[in-house]
């Protein structure tokens, strides 16, 4: 991974700084702009100085995000890339949540294609849709075998130079060890290894997709 060099702190970046700290300017200032008149009761978004600071200046027309709850994410993507067309995916395990999301969302509702259901049912439904995003963040179901399937299907929805987020990477829990999509991220690392380069790693991690899937296949057969 290159150095990366921070605007506000003017330094390089090394990994340990990677921190939710690190990107805490960046994140009032997008809070800011992103969050005006917005209600959450729960903040699961506290790196996202991060995508400020890597993916400002990256051309994303098609946004899709696996588990948007109040719409944290939601309303910072369609900050950040301003063009972007929002294909949103959420089961709404609390329905509260639902009703917040569409309030905190109203403004910008012509830009959001919004699929209620689990993420293996839409993603399934999509599919047609190859390599169509330029960029997803995966934040749904954490336990191993739903971070899978969701990395897995997500995977071919994205365009060759597209980005991929998945949440909670690193999450620094202990207890429920079950709960975590690390084990699942890793296991998609090794078995794609060559067809994306890490483009950051803070809580989450991100991929930029280097080779299309049918290239891979070709090389493994070979
Ligand atoms: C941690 S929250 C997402 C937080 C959100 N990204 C934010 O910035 O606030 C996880 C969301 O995933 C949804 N979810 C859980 N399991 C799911 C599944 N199998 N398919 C689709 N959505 C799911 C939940 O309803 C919840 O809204």
């Amino acid at each position: 991974m290159n150095d990366l060099f921070h605007p506000i702190m003017g330094k390089a970046l090394k990994q340990s700084e990677c921190s939710e700290n690190f990107f805490l300017i960046d994140t009032l200032i997008l809070d800011l702009i992103a969050y005006k008149n917005a209600i959450f009761t729960q903040d699961w978004f506290p790196y996202r100085g991060a995508w400020v600071h890597f993916l400002a200046h990256e051309q994303v027309k098609n946004y899709l995000e696996i588990g948007c709850y109040e719409g944290r994410s939601t309303l910072l993507a369609a900050s950040l890339f301003r063009d972007a067309k929002l294909t949103i995916i959420d089961l709404f395990v609390d329905p509260e949540a639902e009703v917040r999301f569409l309030a905190n969302t109203k403004h910008i509702q012509d830009r959001i294609s919004l699929l209620r259901g689990t993420s293996q049912k839409r993603l399934a439904e999509i599919s047609d849709k190859t390599e169509f995003f330029d960029l997803i963040y995966i934040d749904g179901n954490h336990f191993y075998r739903h971070a899978m399937m969701d990395i897995l299907g997500s995977w071919p929805l994205l365009k060759t130079g597209g980005v991929l987020i998945i949440d909670d990477y690193n999450w620094d829990c202990d207890e429920f060890e079950d709960l975590k999509p690390k084990k699942a991220t890793d296991q998609f690392l090794t078995a794609y290894s060559g067809a994306y380069e890490i483009l950051f790693v803070t809580n989450q991690i991100a991929l930029r997709k280097l080779k299309p899937e049918a290239a891979m296949f070709k090389v493994g057969l070979l």
